[in-house]
């Protein structure tokens, strides 16, 4: 384990943005992140775990210790009739893994296909998409606990899982994910039931189909960082209260809404930022997509600030024509490696 200084970060996060860290380290095992973290303790230094990098917004500069995570394995645990239970490092790739599975005949990951990001970022923000979250089919996640100082488990209850939320969101400091367990199944249960997918789905009905079909639309619709810097979605779909939606609704009858548990609704933030005229509008150097209005590319060397700009403009302009608040989905980080709470 080598700890460098004056690291360059551009490659390392999926939005291309210049970040420095006082401080970097890659770590290969559990062993190694009790080693880093000594490190920070003595420095005085913040921890700012990196995983994938395609759910941040850093600023030019962080003195911090950067630990990356390279923690990579992949092992059958336990195994009944139905299901076998997979553990597997928190820096195996996301999308290797899914396709891996596949290939094994193991069920539930498939409509995941694509996601950008490492398997230990999967459960902080319950990644989802066409109509499955991984947080059904996590078992438990092992963790590095800084404030009880030792390793353990976490029960995938225990994590309490909801919409782009887990606890890890709420104790951000606290828990360094090592590996995460999936129970997944022998059978498929193949869940085709979200819009886009059902009306693509013409293949016969199978895993590898689902798979592909799923990937064919991601393909379609969402940018590629290597050519676009992104960050994925960039804001979250707002939940909003019945009544509120039910007046909406009213002045604007085609937007795309799908009702929730507590009389509760979600609506299309895409379909939001699309009717307030920012699909495809730039501000500088950063836009919003031109074939998916929710996710924001940085176009030609953005600083955070710009990045900043456009966002909240697209916040200003929505707020003025729907009343709603967008809330942005990466996190943001300030130049001591610490989460930031989205101003604006
Ligand atoms: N829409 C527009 N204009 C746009 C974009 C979308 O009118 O520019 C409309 C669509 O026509 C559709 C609705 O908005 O009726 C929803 O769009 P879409 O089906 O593309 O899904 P989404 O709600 O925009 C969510 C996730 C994605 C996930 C897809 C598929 C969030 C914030 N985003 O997007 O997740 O892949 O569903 O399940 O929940 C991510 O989090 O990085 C991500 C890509």
């Amino acid at each position: 384990m080598q700890i460098q200084s004056q690291v360059q970060l551009r490659p390392f996060n999926t939005l291309g943005l210049d970040a420095v860290a006082a401080y970097y380290v890659q770590v290969h095992s559990a062993e190694d992140v009790v080693r880093a973290i000594d490190f920070a303790e003595t420095k005085q230094l913040n921890l700012l775990v990196l995983s994938g990098g395609s759910n941040l917004l850093l600023p030019p500069e962080i003195h911090a210790l950067v630990m990356h995570m390279h923690i990579q394995c992949i092992e059958s645990v336990a195994e009944d009739v139905v299901s076998q239970t997979i553990r597997v490092g928190a820096g195996q790739n996301w999308h290797d893994f899914v396709l891996w599975t596949t290939t094994q005949q193991l069920y539930g990951l498939q409509n995941l296909a694509l996601i950008p990001g490492m398997v230990g970022a999967s459960p902080v923000q319950n990644i989802g998409a066409y109509g499955v979250e991984v947080g059904e089919f996590i078992s438990a996640v092992d963790v590095y606990d800084r404030v009880l100082k030792q390793f353990s488990s976490i029960t995938a209850q225990d994590c309490h899982f909801s919409y782009r939320h887990s606890i890890f969101k709420d104790n951000p400091d606290r828990y360094v994910i090592t590996h995460v367990s999936f129970r997944l199944l022998k059978t498929a249960d193949l869940k085709v039931s979200y819009g886009d997918l059902k009306a693509a789905m013409q293949d016969e009905l199978t895993a590898e189909n689902l798979q592909k079909q799923v990937m064919l639309i991601r393909q379609q619709k969402l940018p590629d960082p290597a050519q676009f810097p992104n960050a994925g979605s960039f804001f979250k779909n707002p939940v909003i209260a019945l009544s509120v939606f039910k007046q909406l609704a009213v002045k604007f009858p085609d937007i795309p809404h799908y009702p929730q548990n507590n009389d509760q609704v979600k609506i299309a933030a895409g379909w939001l930022i699309d009717q307030a005229g920012w699909k495809g509008k730039q501000l500088g150097p950063v836009g919003m997509f031109d074939k998916q209005a929710l996710v924001l590319v940085n176009y030609t060397g953005a600083t955070l600030n710009e990045v900043k700009a456009t966002y909240q403009a697209v916040q200003y302009d929505v707020y003025e024509k729907f009343n709603i608040r967008l809330e942005p989905e990466p996190v943001l980080f300030n130049d001591s490696g610490l989460i930031q709470v989205h101003l604006d």
